[in-house]
């Protein structure tokens, strides 16, 4: 398999632009509707931005899960699929992709990377448990809270700050790691674990270095490693770009590496592979044999797990698809494009640049908006009102709320614009960073954003908010000002 990257075009203008590797040869057509329509779908879709129907949708940057591109060769598999409820050969199929490019034996099918987190919190975390980890994934908090454990993350304080050049923003501190056991006693820390390319705090990876010091504190006190794989082929590339050790390393041994430090590994095939689905693998057979019979129960048969034989087929292509650096560089390629070029506009944005997206501080973008009135959500709505383009509060209204009614304020406030692999064109990030920078020009119009009705968990799914006045509206005509009848 031939692998190349982006950055290793270079343009004779002295353009540092990522290139595509790969043809379009199949389209879907995008509606770009006027401005006074979108405002009507935001406030159809109560300003949150997971309830507009993506047909009111330009560029659908909420998330890489489930909307990377597939590859022919992924689309040509799922044809070859074995239906079959009970030792399908489909199964098998993906079963040796696991065992290829994870390195581990035993695998449990999903129907996706929560019911992974479902089962795993459920196996190992009793009431009163500790969990330390990089960063919670709002999932992996909401599950792991639910069978009564309590996560610490335990980052390094590189990890918070906006502006930076630190490589490894997602890796664990070691020092508060072991100060945590000792302060609860390694009985109540039922595993360690680390998410690779750290999704809420802007994608950021851990490194291989930092892995392997956690691999040995966690053997001094017998506890064992879990790594939240989802988005490992990406945290695989940055050890390359970025940690000297592994230049000459294949991304397929970097994998095999990271998933030989920890005992059990889970993952979302939603982003990993490109498909639907999960699973979870370990080399354990004590550790498989308890998390198995919860697999039948809540997700499927052994050998299906809750997902048709198609995305099994696809799945099994789109891993090996994973440790090919052409694939798996074009996402990382696409975001530091569009950092870099926001942060040449001063748009207060994430860096180094990461994984899964670009990852806009909302905080500095909109100092007038309080926390208490939601600036990366209120930012997430206008963006939609002035360009279609939908991205995805990551901010205080992912987070929950107190007993005492106060919201549990987030650390950062972020507007995440994902990249899904291979899905967007340069003209199409051109708009984007464009239209982001004169919204950034106009900030000052923008306001906050109140719940009218608020679900219990996980409330940004459902959550629906108004604006605290009549922001939207002047925010439109200022707009209209400046673009006339464009779009
Ligand atoms: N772990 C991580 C690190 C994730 O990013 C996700 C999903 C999950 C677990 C859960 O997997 O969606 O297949 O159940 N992240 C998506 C996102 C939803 O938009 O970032 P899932």
């Amino acid at each position: 398999m031939s692998q190349n990257k982006p950055g290793q075009i270079k343009f004779y203008n002295g353009e540092d632009l990522p290139v595509e590797l790969h043809k379009v040869r199949i389209v879907q057509k995008l509606n770009l509707k006027p401005v006074d329509e979108r405002l009507k779908a935001i406030e159809k879709g109560g300003f949150n931005t997971f309830l507009l129907n993506n047909e009111d949708v330009f560029l659908d940057m909420l998330t890489d899960s489930g909307t990377n591109a597939m590859s022919d060769n992924q689309l040509a598999s799922m044809h070859q699929a074995d239906d079959a409820y009970a030792g399908s050969r489909s199964f098998f199929r993906m079963e040796k992709a696991i065992q290829d490019v994870f390195g581990k034996k035993l695998v449990l099918p999903v129907h996706q990377g929560r019911a992974a987190e479902n089962i795993v919190s459920q196996t190992f975390i009793k009431k009163g448990d500790v969990i330390p980890m990089n960063y919670h994934f709002t999932t992996t908090k909401a599950h792991m809270e639910l069978n009564g454990g309590k996560i610490y993350e335990i980052y390094t304080d590189e990890a918070l700050k906006i502006k930076s050049d630190y490589p490894f923003k997602g890796n664990i501190d070691i020092d508060k790691l072991k100060e945590l056991i000792e302060k609860y006693g390694k009985e109540n820390v039922p595993f360690i674990r680390m998410e690779a390319s750290t999704n809420l705090i802007g994608g950021q990876p851990f490194s291989m270095e930092n892995m392997r010091q956690v691999r040995k504190i966690a053997d001094e006190n017998g506890i064992i490693m879990v790594l939240d794989a989802s988005l490992i082929g990406e945290n695989a590339w940055f050890i390359k770009e970025r940690e000297p050790e592994y230049a000459n390393s294949s991304i397929k041994d970097i994998l095999n590496e990271m998933c030989d430090i920890c005992e059990i590994v889970y993952f979302s095939s939603r982003k990993v592979s490109s498909t639907r689905g999960g699973g979870i693998c370990t080399n354990s057979e004590e550790l498989f044999n308890k998390m198995r019979d919860l697999v039948p129960l809540f997700e499927g048969f052994l050998t299906y797990g809750g997902m048709s034989v198609r995305e099994i087929e696809a799945m099994a292509v789109g891993l090996y698809e994973t440790t090919d650096e052409t694939v798996i560089s074009q996402s990382p390629g696409f975001i530091k494009y569009a950092v870099e070029e926001l942060d040449k506009l001063n748009i207060p944005v994430i860096t180094p640049p990461g994984a899964l997206g670009a990852h806009v501080d909302a905080m500095q973008f909109l100092p007038h908006i309080p926390q208490k009135e939601y600036p990366a959500g209120a930012l997430a709505a206008a963006l939609y009102i002035i360009s279609g383009c939908r991205g995805m509060e990551r901010g205080t209204i992912s987070s929950v709320r107190l007993e005492n009614g106060e919201d549990l304020l987030s650390d950062m406030e972020l507007l995440r614009l994902a990249f899904p692999r291979r899905v967007f064109t340069l003209s199409q990030t051109k708009f984007l960073i464009d239209r982001l920078k004169w919204l950034y020009d106009n900030r000052e119009l923008v306001g906050g954003l109140k719940f009218v009705d608020e679900p219990r968990v996980l409330r940004f799914f459902m959550g629906r908010l108004a604006p605290v006045n009549d922001w939207p509206q002047k925010l439109i005509a200022k707009f209209k000002k400046d673009f006339g009848d464009s779009l």
